[in-house]
């Protein structure tokens, strides 16, 4: 039996004030019945998760080395020092942003589990590979190569993130979100044995809010969400905790 998961990206926002914002949400968490992930900027892990009792602490991104001359970086271990206990990696605007491979991100997530830290990776296709029907070739190329050949299934969660869907208030239709679970779930079984395959999360993210929340968790290979604008503010965000902890 999967946990529901939601997990909030703050992105580049959240300074040192805002922790009233966390620990309202860290209050309102306290009773939900799913795993509450904060993925802050990694200048505020620290302070917040001494604060916080409830939720979990991610960070945004690792880099593919232990440590290093990588001016500017931030490694699995530091976060894991910081008091997080999750990654993200592979969000589409490191890949887009960033040039970040597949390749590089399943180093990423290898050196994250290595620091005992849970990964949450990112997969998610363009509009132009929408409308052009690739979503699923893109989707399973992205999940072969982002993963380690050897994984234990509690330490990994898929965030299913449509580029076109994060930031526009767009989603896709119901029928798309529960094709491309669906279809991450058999790829997960076949690659990974039926045991590993059906333990991993896979959440699903894109202009996830209050309103859209209850009928896309309720699609039955959606886990969770992984909220991005909605999660910063505790009013917006609470809802799609209670609601993620029914589905
Ligand atoms: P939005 O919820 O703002 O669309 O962002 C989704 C996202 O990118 C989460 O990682």
């Amino acid at each position: 039996m999967r946990r529901p998961i939601a997990a909030g990206n703050w992105k580049m926002n959240g300074l040192k004030k805002h922790k009233d914002e966390i620990l309202d949400i860290d209050n309102a968490s306290r009773k939900a019945n799913c795993d509450v992930i904060l993925c802050v900027p990694s200048t505020i892990i620290s302070e917040i998760s001494k604060i916080t009792k409830n939720i979990f602490m991610g960070g945004q991104n690792c880099h593919t080395e232990k440590n290093g001359a990588f001016t500017g970086d931030i490694s699995a271990e530091m976060l894991k020092d910081a008091g997080a206990s999750h990654v993200i990696v592979g969000h589409s605007e490191r890949r887009v942003n960033y040039g970040e491979t597949n390749n590089n991100i399943r180093t990423k997530t290898q050196i994250a589990l290595e620091n005992d830290l849970k990964a949450i990776v990112c997969i998610g296709e363009t509009l132009s590979e929408r409308e052009d029907g690739t979503t699923l070739d893109v989707i399973k190329k992205q999940l072969i190569e982002s993963l380690p050949t050897e994984i234990i299934g509690e330490n990994i969660i898929v965030a299913y993130e449509p580029i076109w869907a994060i930031g526009t208030g767009l989603t896709p239709t119901i029928h798309q979100i529960t094709e491309v679970h669906d279809f991450i779930r058999v790829e997960l079984v076949q690659s990974f044995g039926n045991d590993t395959g059906q333990s991993i999360n896979i959440l699903y993210g894109g202009s996830m809010n209050a309103k859209n929340v209850k009928e896309i968790s309720a699609i039955l290979n959606v886990d969770g969400g992984l909220v991005g604008g909605a999660s910063l503010k505790a009013d917006s965000f609470v809802p799609i905790i209670n609601a993620l902890g029914k589905s």
